[in-house]
């Protein structure tokens, strides 16, 4: 494998920073110091940078905060995907969404190629919370806290899980929403019930793991060990 290739696995940065770095004369190989980004690494040489041994990662966990726009899916004819947001720095890795947010809606979606992972992250048996921000076009009332607290029945007749429904203090039509379910449009549909319309969805944190503020729309991050491990810790 190449050392640019290498390090770009190993650091979870782009290409073109791990060229970089090659040619900055912080990188060793089997001890040798090596600035050729094209340098071969042999299968089970040394690879330090500062002295400090890397491993290369199996696979890539990406926190993206998805812009509205843009489509939960890896590829799409028409519109822009999340996974198109990421492909230029990570052009060899077969990434997907683990789990989705709708066009219009904004926030947290985690991005990776680790498929085990994505399924415990989506099994409906875990109850992975979800949090989201909503904005509505009515005032949230006690019948619907307590209504999503019970578990709401939507208009097709199916009861979900009991919701925390969380009104906003300092705004009537804002509110935090809790789900540990994926139904399809389930915000959208939960508040429908109470003859409310959703005018804006952002999803704040999986498990216990919260969007970082300091990424813009259509910025992501890789997720920290730490992160990766508090994903399946309950909501904050
Ligand atoms: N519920 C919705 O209605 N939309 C989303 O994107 C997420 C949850």
């Amino acid at each position: 494998m190449r050392l640019d290739k290498f390090l770009s696995g190993a650091l979870q940065i782009p290409r073109s920073a791990a060229r970089a770095l090659a040619g900055s004369g912080r990188v060793t190989v089997d001890g040798q110091l090596c600035r050729r980004a094209d340098a071969a690494v042999p299968d089970g040489a040394l690879v330090a940078l500062d002295g400090a041994p890397l491993t290369r990662e199996e696979h890539v966990y990406l926190m993206l905060n998805k812009p509205a726009g843009v489509v939960s899916a890896s590829e799409d004819g028409r519109d822009t995907t999340v996974v198109d947001l990421v492909r230029g720095d990570y052009p060899r890795r077969e990434l997907f969404p683990a789990g989705r947010l709708d066009k219009t809606s904004t926030g947290f979606v985690l991005l990776t190629d680790d498929g085990p992972f994505a399924h415990r992250l989506l099994a409906p048996r875990r109850h992975v919370p979800k949090t989201y921000r909503v904005g509505l076009d009515g005032p949230v009332t006690g019948a619907m806290v307590e209504g999503f607290a019970a578990g709401v029945t939507l208009a097709d007749g199916q009861t979900l899980h009991p919701a925390r429904l969380v009104p906003d203090p300092a705004d009537p039509c804002a509110a935090t929403v809790v789900l540990t379910q994926g139904v399809y449009h389930q915000i959208k549909r939960m508040f429908g019930v109470y003859g409310l319309g959703v005018d804006s969805l952002h999803r704040t944190a999986i498990g216990g793991v919260e969007l970082d503020p300091a990424l813009a729309p259509g910025r992501w991050r890789p997720l920290t060990a730490a992160e990766k491990d508090a994903i399946f810790a309950p909501a904050r």
